[in-house]
């Protein structure tokens, strides 16, 4: 591979020669009122619309309008098995069976229902064990659950730290506390990807060290799937959530989904909370009273789906069958990794990248510490037209996506943050 230039002309080229190239044309761009198209770095967020979104949506409603209620049955994708149309798509982005996967509700709802069955703590082994700075929401549903079972989250959440000076966390840290602690740990809840620093975990190694010891282990994905390469199945997670409006590009509220290991598959006896979307298809409409839980990830449904939201998910998803998860994560590492390079190259002053420099430990997202008025370099990027953003309490968030985003955007917007920052400063 040639050495990376920071010049626009070696950013064209390497645009010419992208096979992705072209898809950054199958998204709607944001533009603002006075005709700018924004630079967006903000997939991480939420992802652009697909081009093709519009048509899956208007399927359904046309069907809508067209059957009533006869489009459970007969509608040109029938409404009752239509979250099945997701199964087989999402269970090879995850590295899963498609037993092990469902699409459904939002991420921290799906949490909710994966700690009820499980979180089971004993007196003896009741703690979880999460990343330092996890994402405010599932640290409130773990304390909500550590709670409800009549614990202390003081006690009982231990929210692992960096060395002291580091940013992220070590691997062989987080092993070594799982040995030595793991006795007393029902739950290890990690992110795949921290939201804050881009950390991407070593989940394979963080299933095993949790599994050697007992404990259950389980990731929050939201900002690993469609970012990563994963195979769960094999790595033998026991459980795992998610959202699609991120890399998935599903929409805002887009659906979420859950993989629960094989293992946990024929389980009926775990407790659940259960709803009639989860009961056993073949008896669901004869209306029994006695709940029968569809065997593998299914069996966690609990009310009948949004179609129309699905209906954008099946959009995004036709295009990852395909291209395949294989390309995408082959064009992010190049993209991120071009972006590094700009910025090491600028250095600037104030400025730091957080997220770690190995390309397996990261995905799309670079996190740039800023140690002086971060506020307001951020609101100067805005100004420029640029959509990245700004987590409390300094950092600038930005993710380059394979799908849409070009080596010329990269470059573009280290243009733009190098002279943001230079008038920042000289305002003071
Ligand atoms: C890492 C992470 N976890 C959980 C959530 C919450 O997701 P939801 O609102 O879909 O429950 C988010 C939202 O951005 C997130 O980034």
């Amino acid at each position: 591979m040639r050495p990376l230039q920071p010049t626009p002309a070696f950013a064209s080229e390497m645009d010419a020669a992208d096979p992705l190239a072209a898809y950054r044309e199958q998204f709607h761009w944001p533009t603002s009122t006075d005709g700018n198209t924004y630079l967006y770095l903000c997939g991480n967020s939420l992802g652009l619309q697909p081009k093709t979104v519009r048509a899956y949506i208007e399927q359904e409603l046309n069907d809508w309008a067209r059957l009533g209620v006869e489009g459970h049955f007969q509608a040109t994708n029938p409404w009752l098995p239509y979250h099945e149309s997701l199964t087989a798509a999402t269970a090879r982005l995850l590295g899963a069976k498609p037993l092990e996967v469902v699409v459904m509700n939002a991420l921290t709802v799906n949490l909710h229902l994966m700690l009820v069955s499980f979180y089971r703590p004993t007196p003896e082994r009741y703690k979880v064990l999460i990343e330092a700075d996890a994402f405010p929401s599932d640290r409130y549903a773990v304390e909500s659950h550590i709670r409800w079972h009549g614990y202390d989250p003081k006690d009982a959440l231990i929210a692992l730290q960096p060395r002291p000076g580091e940013a992220t966390i070590r691997t062989e840290d987080i092993e070594t506390f799982v040995a030595q602690e793991g006795q007393t740990i029902a739950l290890i809840w990690f992110g795949g990807i921290n939201y804050y620093t881009g950390q991407a975990f070593d989940l394979a190694r963080l299933t095993q060290a949790g599994r050697a010891q007992g404990c259950l282990v389980g990731f929050d994905l939201a900002h690993a799937v469609g970012n990563l390469m994963l195979q769960l199945h094999a790595w033998e997670v026991d459980f795992a959530v998610w959202c699609s409006y991120k890399y998935l590009n599903a929409g805002p509220g887009g659906p979420g989904g859950c993989f629960v290991h094989e293992r946990h598959a024929h389980r009926p006896e775990l407790p659940r909370l259960a709803g009639w979307w989860g009961h056993n298809k073949a008896t669901r409409f004869l209306m029994p009273a006695v709940f029968d839980p569809v065997p593998g990830a299914e069996g966690w449904q609990v009310s009948n789906p949004p179609i129309l939201q699905l209906a954008a998910l099946r959009a995004s998803m036709a295009m990852f069958d395909q291209v395949g998860m294989e390309r995408l994560r082959a064009k992010s590492e190049r993209l991120t990794g071009y972006l590094e390079y700009l910025l090491d190259s600028q250095a600037l002053e104030n400025v730091t990248i957080i997220t770690p420099r190995d390309p397996q430990q990261r995905g799309a997202q670079l996190s740039l510490q800023v140690s002086d008025h971060g506020p307001a370099l951020h609101e100067r990027l805005v100004q420029a037209h640029v959509v990245c953003d700004w987590r409390e309490p300094d950092v600038i968030r930005l993710a380059p996506v394979p799908w849409y985003n070009s080596f010329m955007d990269v470059y573009r917007f280290v243009d733009i943050l190098v002279k943001a920052a230079t008038d920042v400063a000289r305002a003071g």
